[in-house]
């Protein structure tokens, strides 16, 4: 059983397929950062446009990495939200022409469903139940996730998504598009951290109060005003924001484990997966991976950001889910593109 996924919610053209036998055969990524760089962020036409023009040669890719034929291939799974809306209908369009004139199954996913399951793609013990902490550009949520398709949201952010924070935060320090990994390079590179008066004395956002919600803006508010202050005082050095940043990756890190702890005590469920585009980050890994009695996963950084592997696994996965009669069939009605989809409406 072999499934192709397409990946092209946001800003990458993603392929991969994925072999129930043998695992993933083949993943291509390309990435449109480069073009969105110099307008500060992702511009949903030139997405929508750029996915057109990649598409079809990165599925082609795949294929031949493969001996180039079809007929290896059972299904076809898409990303079909959320995410942006022209640039879902390009790899949905794609997904359904080929479903269509090759006679093969189309499987709709939802990427936030695949970056939950991204972890269990490479074989590493992890097994249900889990916790997720989900952290990307749009969302940051912790997720109890009992077995496929039961899931339950514990907590989520009021404002800012973490990545979101992450952007907006490196935009402040004057890093380019984006933001995220780049401010992670400068934190990284801080040698004097554990002096750091700034890293002890940024604010840990909701850590005081129960429940299990994060807020992140005023986080950013909290650098802007250092930022400003520095300027005014000429002490803005590169070291200096080597500094900031460290602090505040730190604190963002610092809070995310807090509530991580808080969720685990909370259910007794003592795996966490960590999963989207900031479970790439390096500290926030090194300290997950630290905190006691809990088992912590995630997925190699490259299937952390958005790419096809997820979207060709989760996609198997709802076969396996339709084939084990825990989902319904799935049928052509599910076959619109949705920019807004809570994951939640999955359960079974
Ligand atoms: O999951 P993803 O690729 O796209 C969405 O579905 O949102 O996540 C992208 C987010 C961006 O906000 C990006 O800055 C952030 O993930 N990100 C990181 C790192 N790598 C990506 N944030 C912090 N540290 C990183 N190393
Ligand atoms: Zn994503």
């Amino acid at each position: 059983m072999r499934v192709l996924g397409i990946e092209s919610s946001c800003d990458e053209t993603a392929v991969a397929i994925y072999c129930a036998e043998q695992g993933l055969l083949s993943h291509q990524i390309y990435s449109q950062v480069q073009m969105h760089a110099e307008f500060g962020g992702v511009v949903p036409e030139l997405a929508s446009r750029d996915h057109v023009r990649k598409i079809v040669p990165l599925i082609k890719a795949s294929l031949e990495e493969n001996g180039g034929d079809w007929r290896a291939i059972d299904a076809i799974a898409y990303t079909a939200g959320p995410g942006l809306m022209g640039a879902l209908l390009v790899g949905s369009a794609v997904a359904r022409a080929l479903g269509f004139a090759l006679n093969k199954k189309l499987i709709p996913v939802h990427h936030l469903e695949a970056h939950i399951l991204a972890p269990l793609i490479e074989p590493n013990g992890l097994d249900y139940p889990f916790i997720a902490l989900l952290v990307s550009g749009g969302h940051t949520q912790l997720i109890r996730v009992s077995s496929y398709r039961e899931y339950e949201l514990l907590g989520e952010s009021c404002d800012d998504a973490a990545g979101e924070a992450f952007d907006k935060t490196a935009k402040l320090l004057g890093l380019p598009y984006p933001g995220g990994p780049a401010l992670a390079r400068l934190a990284d590179a801080y040698e004097s951290s554990e002096q750091s008066i700034l890293r002890h004395s940024f604010p840990r956002p909701m850590v005081d109060r129960p429940g299990l919600d994060f807020s992140f803006s005023g986080l950013k508010t909290y650098v802007r005003n250092v930022v400003e202050r520095d300027k005014a005082q000429g002490t803005l050095s590169a070291d200096r924001k080597n500094e900031i940043a460290d602090a505040f990756q730190e604190a963002v890190v610092d809070t995310l484990a807090i509530k991580c702890r808080r969720a685990v005590s909370q259910t007794g469920i003592d795996q966490l997966v960590l999963c989207g585009g900031v479970a790439a980050n390096r500290r926030l890994r090194e300290r997950l991976s630290e905190l006691d009695n809990i088992r912590c996963y995630y997925p190699r950084s490259e299937f952390c950001t958005d790419n096809g592997a997820m979207v060709a696994f989760a996609g198997y996965q709802a076969l396996v889910g339709e084939r084990d009669g825990v989902i319904n069939q799935l049928d052509d009605e599910q076959h619109v593109v949705r920019p807004r989809w809570p994951l939640f409406e999955l359960n079974r």
